[in-house]
């Protein structure tokens, strides 16, 4: 551990004292260097200590690229107006190499400027240089270029990936020279990694990352954040370990089994979950603030440092919001998280709430007052004009005997086109199979014929009758890479073969593909298309699809407004389709008619006096492409326009079916295990769940596999095949069971008997499940009676 050390540095003046000699590589920069006192954050006995004295980490995280650059420092000093001593933030890795070696610290990704500006404000700063992140971002952080290697493996040693993070490490390094603490800058821990427990079992890859930080940043406190089930599986023995879990949890419990590995050890809750995110189909996240701001008070009551995830969350502009797994679930754009400062920086309830609480434990100093709000104003409702037809905005074409992902092609983010041709044509009730990645829009001679659509599991299309020489067009959206789990080598487009299969079974695989990139490389600022190129306006025609949902044709869509005084607002998107919006060049984020969001954040910065150029890119055409200016944004609205979530429909019959396992469980919080008498093979997995012990809806948190091996099986094939459609709408589905999450559950739709199917995707032999129940104190819900069945 770390022995305490003090110094003073006065380096403009040329004059050095401290009480042991310190050398500073390199020159720091301008005006950073007129007066820096050093400060030692260390560990101590049972506490964190700042200068000597016992510190606990009061810390807000907040992620720069989240928000917008002009109001960072209000969303600083709202942190610290509620009572907040540090910033904690994630480096996104993807934002600032774009591509191999192209480094871009300026602007938006000015990371230093961010960092000062915490100094200024008087925080200290928790910094998460990955290399991965989560974080529901884009990979994780990972930047896509890696996957143009087939066979790379990411987040293991493989060298490849170790090079391109070390690249990045090193460029990092120079952009933090000298704001580290014993530099006498804020920075005062570095984490390493993140939460390589729910990704795999592997100290070596993490001793890299440990060992190549520490080179770095060689006198600052490094640690590792995971959860509390799974932090011994790459806990390092010389770094510090922190727990990351959701308000609600029992915080003793949370700490039970490093209080016992490590008893002296400062303990600090790396990631306090104050809501949750969304992903689009489903309901919004909410978490109740009086267990949030009671979590918190729990952990300053006996000295535990915790940082608030997130404390504001901001937004996902662009193509930069992830996607979960196991399955697909992209996240939306918004990422207001239910946190206590809102997407457009305004404090909520929840913050007044915890407020209260942090003012007691502030050495009795009254908090700081909240920085003036930033102003909000509508916007008049406009008409946009369709100014060209999705089908003129591709980029040439080029031929490929077979259909490559979009990586190997070279392209990033966006969309990609394959065209055919059938010669044969094809006989109604053909299927057509591929894997969608992500959202696949299937046309026949021009006409729209179908769309598979990734988050739903489905990768076959029942063609009509086609005639000879159809041309047959997929035309693809690429949303988020999973950030999330091993899924995360998410490639783009195609990535396997498209084949149609006949009656009998004959399979034609089509070759000679025509193929059209529409790139989406952009940052906040870009501007994507040259519209003024595109005028004169193309005349606009309504079209019915084949779910009989009147809609404009797919395309680029635009106007001209001014405004009469710039404030935040929020676009009411509901009239929209699909697609992504452009303000001034500045990217705002996708929409999608399926919700639950319906706006998009604009912050007031990004308009000017005179006009202002909305461009609107709808893949699938809008019902009505009007857009107003909201005070307020939509964030729970579902709405459904024909391809939907049906699970729940049937209910299969299991009277016949003998258990693998029946089970009692044992109350209390933690793991538990049913094993079978002997393995049992099928591909379907049945729970029949009881009430909960208390009395209460049924509820579990995660749920295991064990092969005939004992060892865990592999859930990424795993999709749900029926649950009870209340449960989905509450956001309580039988797909949290396995989203590898354990602060998330499933929860019966108020039921004595419950039944769940989860199709395994494959033939397995199992012999014994694991169940985790909610990580509540309690383990509220925990049901006391479970059937297994395999089929
Ligand atoms: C984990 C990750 C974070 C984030 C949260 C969920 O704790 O470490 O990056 O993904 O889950 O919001």
């Amino acid at each position: 551990m770390k022995t305490h050390r003090m110094f003073s540095i006065w380096l403009a003046a040329g004059l050095l004292t401290c009480s042991s000699p310190v050398l500073f590589a390199g020159s720091l920069p301008g005006a950073d260097n007129l007066h820096r006192v050093a400060s030692d954050f260390g560990v101590g006995k049972g506490t964190f200590l700042l200068d000597g004295k016992p510190f606990v980490v009061k810390a807000a995280e907040l992620h720069y690229p989240r928000i917008p650059k002009e109001y960072w420092e209000h969303r600083i000093k709202m942190s610290k107006a509620l009572g907040m001593n540090t910033i904690c933030l994630y480096v996104f890795w993807n934002v600032h190499e774009l591509n191999p070696e192209e480094f871009n610290f300026d602007g938006q990704n000015n990371l230093r400027e961010f960092i000062k500006l915490c100094e200024a404000n008087d925080m200290k700063v928790i910094l998460r240089p990955g290399p991965y992140v989560c974080a529901e971002w884009e990979m994780g952080g990972l930047p896509w270029w890696l996957l143009r290697d087939d066979d790379i493996e990411l987040r293991k040693s493989d060298p490849r990936f170790l090079a391109a993070v070390e690249r990045f490490e090193k460029r990092l390094k120079q952009e933090l020279e000298g704001l580290t603490a014993p530099e006498g800058g804020p920075i005062i821990m570095i984490q390493v990694e993140n939460e390589y427990g729910s990704y795999g079992e592997d100290k070596e890859y993490v001793g890299h990352i440990a060992d190549m930080l520490r080179k770095l940043y060689p006198d600052v406190t490094l640690f590792q954040c995971d959860w509390s089930t799974n932090f011994t599986l790459n806990g390092l023995p010389d770094l510090l370990w922190t727990m990351n879990f959701g308000t609600g949890a029992n915080i003793d419990g949370q700490f039970a089994e490093l209080r016992s590995l490590r008893p002296d050890t400062p303990l600090m809750c790396s990631e306090f979950w104050s809501g949750w995110f969304d992903k689009w189909g489903a309901s919004h996240e909410t978490r109740q603030a009086q267990a949030m701001t009671e979590g918190i008070d729990e952990m300053l009551s006996k000295g535990i440092s915790f940082s608030l995830y997130m404390t504001h969350g901001g937004t996902n502009w662009g193509h930069w919001a992830g996607a979960n797994s196991p399955g697909f679930a992209p996240d939306v754009t918004s990422y207001d998280y239910d946190a206590p400062i809102d997407e457009q920086g305004r404090p909520t309830d929840k913050y007044f709430m915890l407020r209260k609480v942090l003012e007691r434990y502030n050495d009795r100093e009254p908090l700081p007052p909240l920085p003036d709000p930033i102003p909000v104003s509508r916007l008049d409702r406009m008409n946009l004009q369709l100014v060209a037809g999705l089908d003129s905005l591709w980029n040439g074409s080029f031929t490929s005997q077979f259909p490559e992902s979009m990586e190997k092609y070279g392209q990033g983010y966006g969309m990609i086109k394959y065209a055919t041709v059938l010669p044969k044509g094809c006989a109604a009730g053909d299927r057509l199979m591929f894997e969608p990645r992500d959202y696949v829009q299937v046309f026949a001679n021009g006409e729209h014929i179908g769309t598979l659509d990734r988050r739903l599991g489905r990768k076959e299309l029942t063609m009509p009758e086609l005639p000879p020489d159809t041309e047959l067009t997929l035309v693809v959206e690429a949303m988020g890479r999973i950030n999330f789990g091993t899924a995360i080598k998410d490639p783009k487009g195609m990535v396997g073969k498209v084949e149609l299969k006949n009656g009998r079974g004959e399979v034609f695989v089509p070759q000679g593909w025509s193929v059209s990139l529409m790139p989406d490389n952009f940052a906040p600022g870009y501007k994507l298309y040259d519209i003024a190129r595109m005028a004169p306006v193309i005349p606009v025609m309504t079209a019915s699809d084949r779910l009989g949902v009147e809609r404009m044709p797919a395309g680029l869509y635009r106007a001209g407004f001014r405004v009469k005084e710039s404030g935040d607002t929020y676009l009411d998107m509901s009239g929209w389709g699909k697609g992504q919006v452009w303000v001034n060049g500045h990217a705002l984020g996708r929409f999608w008619e399926i919700g639950p969001q319906q706006s998009l954040y604009l912050p007031g910065v990004w308009l000017r006096d005179g006009t202002n150029e909305i461009v609107v890119l709808d893949i699938i055409g809008p019902r009505n492409p009007v857009i107003a200016g909201l005070e307020e944004p939509i964030v729970d609205m579902l709405q459904d326009f024909g391809e939907e979530y049906r699970q729940g429909e049937i209910a299969p019959d299991v009277s016949n079916l003998k258990p693998m396992v029946t089970g009692k469980l044992q109350a209390g919080n933690g793991w538990k295990l049913l094993k079978g008498k002997k393995p049992v093979v099928g591909n379907r997995l049945i729970l029949e769940i009881g009430r909960g012990r208390d009395g209460a809806e049924a509820a579990l948190a995660e749920i295991y596999l064990l092969g005939s091996d004992g060892k865990r099986l592999s859930r990424e094939l795993w999709s749900v095949a029926f649950t009870q459609s209340a449960d989905v709408k509450h956001n309580r589905g039988a797909d949290k069971l396995f989203d590898l999450q354990e602060s998330t559950y499933w929860e019966s739709a108020n039921s004595d008997k419950n039944l769940i199917v989860i199709d395994l995707g494959d033939n397995v032999s199992v012999s014994g499940i694991e169940l985790l129940p909610r990580a509540e104190s309690g383990a509220p819900g925990l049901p006391s009676d479970i059937k297994v069945y395999i089929e």
